[in-house]
């Protein structure tokens, strides 16, 4: 669903993304975990065709990126770092603004993700007034709205109280049920372990190491710590 080959994004003399590849399949919550500056919000911005690349090929739904991106984006959510949100609309006006341009306009939808994520009361509230964590949550909706078959989610799960981030695991976990290729970017660990299928681990532009499913079930099994343990490990603080 979602294929990156080749990807190289540099910033001026700034290698942000070196030669990175991965694929997603429907129904995978793909993690991505590194330090910061590893180049984690730079992939995704560059799948969601927001920032210029240098080199190698993004699909989405074998549509590319690059050549047809209308095309491509339709049907990709994202949930950006730090959120951006119309913030002279309503919470309630941003999902389905958001949901429109995906041409797919549908507030059942929207208000059910409102009332979810525990955002029932702030619908007629204008973005620019709401705390972090509401701004979080709201990104995360509009992430969702319309039928979004690819998702990009970077830190969205960030500064959340245990509630709503309980809440926005689980209609993460809900989108992929419902076969979305979801690719996100976290630093919690615990959560990384226990929602994703499978995890990458980012560091300074390229993939440092990848763990796959069945790893990630008997890191799972050896309980709290094994994750973090593998990753310290691993990778050193962050760069930049
Ligand atoms: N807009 C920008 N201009 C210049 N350099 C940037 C910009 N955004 C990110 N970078 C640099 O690109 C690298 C990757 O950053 P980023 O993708 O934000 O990493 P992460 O999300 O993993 O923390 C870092 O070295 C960062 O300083
Ligand atoms: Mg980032």
């Amino acid at each position: 669903m979602i294929a990156v080959s080749d990807l190289t994004v540099r910033y001026g003399k700034r290698l942000a993304v070196d030669r990175l590849s991965l694929s997603v399949a429907p129904g995978e919550i793909v993690g991505l975990l590194g330090p910061n500056g590893a180049g984690k919000s730079t992939t995704m911005m560059a799948i969601a065709g927001v920032c210029a690349i240098d080199g190698g090929k993004i699909s989405v739904d074998g549509v590319d990126i690059t050549t047809q991106p209308e095309r491509a984006l339709r049907r990709l959510g994202v949930a950006d770092q730090p959120p951006t949100l119309y913030e002279f609309l309503t919470v309630s006006e941003h999902l389905a603004f958001v949901a429109e341009a995906r041409g797919k306009p549908d507030p059942a939808r929207a208000d059910g993700l409102l009332a979810r994520l525990g955002l029932g009361d702030a619908a007629k509230r204008l973005c620019r007034e709401l705390s972090f964590g509401m701004r979080q949550r709201v990104s995360l909706a509009a992430a969702l709205v319309g039928d979004v078959a690819a998702l990009l989610i970077d830190e969205s799960l960030n500064g959340l109280d245990p509630h709503a981030a309980r809440a926005g695991r689980e209609v993460i976990e809900a989108a992929a049920a419902e076969g979305a290729a979801v690719i996100m970017s976290t630093h919690l660990l615990g959560i990384a372990e226990r929602v994703c299928s499978r995890l990458i681990i980012m560091e300074a532009g390229r993939i440092k190491r990848e763990v796959v499913a069945d790893e990630l079930a008997e890191l799972r099994k050896q309980g709290a710590g094994a994750l973090e343990e593998l990753y310290l490990g691993l990778v050193g603080a962050s760069a930049t």
